[in-house]
């Protein structure tokens, strides 16, 4: 069992999806930057040890960097976990989780960086959107590629109804991930993740299939 922490600003479905998903890791703990994250409540429910490091707190980004990690170091996690976690992270804090430090975007990388992604999709008229796990780097939603899930836009769509489509899938891909992280699945070479097993699920997921 790989011990990870979760790290969360806000509702939480993307962590409830990793606790719901039996996966091969113990979770010592959930953080959160706001005090008010609604995840927190729902990780104590499971009986997970949940807590904010509240960044207002800090008069500065190395100040809360430094908190943070020393919170997370606690836990002696292999893993970190940013899901659905809206605060840039330093470099040093980057470096000292390198290679076992993973975010989901809600965009399919290296499209739509940074926030409001499904308004700035929809903007641009793109047929195809979505979600990647990656492992992060010191450059914002720019490390190698795990997994990624599309999801057609329709016609229709508002950034609500795009979004909505985009979190089932990432509550598919992000325990995936972690699966394959955890099972030591996952190599990296040249900046790309290569995938070890044949006979696992696809690393790219397209849901539904588009039809001709
Ligand atoms: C998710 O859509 C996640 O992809 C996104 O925030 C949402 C959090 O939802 N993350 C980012 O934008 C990271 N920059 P959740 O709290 O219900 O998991």
């Amino acid at each position: 069992m790989k011990r990870i922490v979760i790290l969360i600003s806000g509702r939480g479905s993307n962590m409830l999806s990793l606790l719901e998903s039996d996966l091969p890791v113990e979770v010592c703990a959930v953080i959160s930057n706001r005090p008010d994250a609604a995840g927190i409540e729902i990780a104590r429910n499971r009986g997970i040890e949940a807590f904010a490091v509240d960044h207002r707190q800090y008069s500065s980004r190395e100040e809360f960097d430094a908190a943070l990690s020393a919170k997370i170091d606690a836990f002696s996690p292999e893993i970190v976990v940013l899901a659905g976690f809206m605060r840039i992270l330093g470099n040093d804090f980057v470096a000292r989780y390198s290679g076992r430090l993973v975010n989901i975007p809600p965009s399919l990388l290296p499209s739509f960086p940074g926030v409001d992604t499904h308004r700035r999709a929809l903007a641009e008229g793109v047929k195809i959107h979505g979600c990647t796990v990656h492992f992060v780097t010191e450059q914002l939603d720019h490390g190698a590629i795990i997994i990624q899930a599309a999801v057609p836009v329709l016609q229709e769509d508002s950034a609500e109804t795009l979004a909505a489509r985009v979190l089932a899938e990432e509550h598919r891909i992000y325990p995936q991930a972690i699966r394959w992280l955890a099972e030591g699945k996952l190599k990296l070479a040249d900046g790309r993740v290569f995938l070890e097993s044949p006979g696992d699920p696809p690393a790219a997921l397209i849901h539904p299939p588009l039809s001709p």
